[in-house]
């Protein structure tokens, strides 16, 4: 995990597999991943928040991340989890691009809310997915 994020992200900056397994020793945190990625969530009762997600640069582009995040929503829908919360810089497009098209909407942007290698800090969009209901039985 820690090798693909190191490869996926500059800003925020990517975690150490360090910061992996003391996030993962957390009873609430879980992980779910595909053959060229992976995704971590955290549950919190009726809510859950995507902490992250990456496909590996080669395999990017190919409807990998869509695919591991219908596969994250499916998952937290077995959790009863009704809404899903996210963070995302506002100048990473093609996430924002990812979300929307799963359905997730823009709730706020935190200014300054990443420090970047170099340049000004940059912008985080809140999002959020409602789960649609079950079908009645
Ligand atoms: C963001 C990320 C997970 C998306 O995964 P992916 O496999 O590359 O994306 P997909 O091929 O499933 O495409 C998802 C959407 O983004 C669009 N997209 C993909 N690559 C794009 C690009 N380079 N520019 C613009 N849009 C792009 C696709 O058209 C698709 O939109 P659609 O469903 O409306 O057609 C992946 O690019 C990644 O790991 N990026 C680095 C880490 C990161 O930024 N994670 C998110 C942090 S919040």
């Amino acid at each position: 995990m820690a090798h693909i994020h190191a490869l996926c992200f500059t800003t925020p900056r990517p975690w150490s597999a360090a910061e992996f397994s003391e996030m993962l020793a957390s009873p609430s945190v879980f992980m779910l991943h595909i053959a060229d990625g992976f995704a971590l969530g955290r549950l919190a009762g009726p809510e859950a928040e995507l902490l992250t997600i990456a496909i590996h640069p080669d395999a990017q582009g190919k409807g990998k991340g869509c695919e591991l995040l219908q596969k994250f929503i499916e998952s937290i829908r077995q959790n009863n989890v009704s809404d899903l919360f996210l963070e995302v810089a506002e100048t990473n497009f093609t996430a924002i691009k990812l979300y929307e098209s799963a359905g997730f909407a823009t709730t706020g942007r935190r200014a300054a809310y990443y420090k970047a290698p170099s340049g000004p800090k940059i912008a985080a969009i809140t999002m959020k997915y409602t789960l649609p209901e079950p079908p009645p039985t």
